[in-house]
């Protein structure tokens, strides 16, 4: 069986290093190991509509915003897909007919969607579309016959919906849909970075996101702006580590090669933290090594988007291009399930010779 990936972003804002840990720079390695046959790459614009729907305008904006964002990380969209949620109308056949499959109970329980709908304030008044949206996202991931799906933990919940889905329709219907696999990063402090104000998720509400789109300048800033250990008053006390965000991030960006250059006074992150436990080691000075070490991750992505913001009209052509080739994709599998449906009826000869037959006599 081919191994195909699928994943994708909605478009809402510019990614961030929380996205990059997450997620890209896992997917530009994967594109980078050659070991599959295809990979999606989504621009979820529709599921990005479900929860504003009167900003249609900012998700816009945001398409060139994402896709600008994965070119300068390093999709490339001679190995990799990169297409818009919207441009494929077979995701919205697919996704009415999963709907028969689910029940509404089973959507309330959805841990994500239920944290979502708390942060939105949407308890009185939930947009379906917006409920529904593991739905579609299971159209998505069913339509390009996805094995693979690289994601951040907080999207575990629509796996799951969606290995529900396949094996229900597949049991009704036949096999049909193939089951996908979810890949989370192996970096357990990546899989969700807190904000630099230390709140558990960074978001752009909170204004406290480092963008992979920010300036050297505001990088700085914002790591030296960090919520460390609360209780690390002064230089002599013990601090803590764990749960403190420029040591999350630590976790999640460097490398030992990066004390040599920036820190040499210490071989690697263990006994930066064991210094920092034991006390005697200030926040600025673990900030200073923390802003080289995103630097030095941020400063090619930067160099790269700076070339491909000469050149928008190249980056909607991919993105077209991308879109025409999946809806190929997407249509061939819209055509696979409505026959397992038996809901094609005028390529049913079978059906029409039956009918035809009853009424002859
Ligand atoms: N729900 C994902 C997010 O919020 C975006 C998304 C839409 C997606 N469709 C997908 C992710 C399919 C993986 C697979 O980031």
């Amino acid at each position: 069986m081919s191994k195909i990936i699928l994943t994708g972003d909605r478009p809402t804002g510019r990614l961030h290093v929380g996205h990059y840990a997450g997620s890209l720079r896992g997917r530009v390695a994967l594109q980078n190991s050659g070991i599959y046959d295809k990979i999606f790459i989504m621009i979820a614009d529709a599921q990005a509509l479900t929860d504003n729907a009167e900003q249609p305008e900012k998700v816009r904006q945001n398409i060139i915003e994402v896709a600008l964002d994965y070119l300068s990380c390093g999709l490339d969209p001679e190995k990799s897909t990169l297409l818009i949620q919207s441009q494929i109308p077979e995701l919205c056949e697919l996704s009415f007919y999963y709907m028969n499959l689910v029940t509404v109970s089973r959507l309330q329980r959805n841990p994500t969607v239920k944290s979502e709908i708390q942060m939105r304030n949407f308890e009185a008044s939930i947009p379906v579309g917006f409920f529904t949206y593991p739905i579609s996202q299971a159209a998505d991931i069913t339509a390009f016959k996805a094995t693979t799906v690289p994601v951040g933990e907080d999207q575990l919940p629509m796996l799951e919906q969606t290995k529900e889905i396949v094996r229900k329709f597949n049991s009704i219907y036949g096999d049909t849909l193939v089951e996908p696999e979810v890949l989370l990063p192996d970096n357990k402090a990546c899989l969700r970075l807190p904000g630099i104000d230390g709140k558990a998720k960074m978001s752009k509400s909170l204004n406290n996101c480092i963008y992979l789109s920010d300036t050297e300048e505001e990088v700085r800033k914002k790591v030296m702006s960090m919520f460390t250990d609360p209780n690390h008053l002064q230089v002599s006390d013990p601090g803590q580590v764990e749960g403190n965000p420029v040591f999350i991030y630590l976790d999640a960006y460097c490398k030992d090669e990066m004390f040599a250059e920036y820190l040499p006074d210490y071989a690697n992150l263990e006994e930066l933290k064991a210094h920092y436990t034991k006390g005697g080691l200030g926040d600025v000075k673990v900030k200073k090594f923390l802003n080289n070490v995103l630097q030095e991750v941020l400063s090619p992505i930067r160099l790269k988007r700076k070339e491909w913001e000469k050149d928008i009209p190249a980056v909607y052509e991919i993105l077209r291009r991308g879109s025409l080739e999946a809806r190929e994709v997407a249509s061939q599998t819209l055509s696979d399930v409505k026959n397992s449906m038996k809901i094609n009826y005028f390529d049913d000869q079978a059906l029409i010779a039956k009918q035809a037959e009853k009424y002859a006599q």
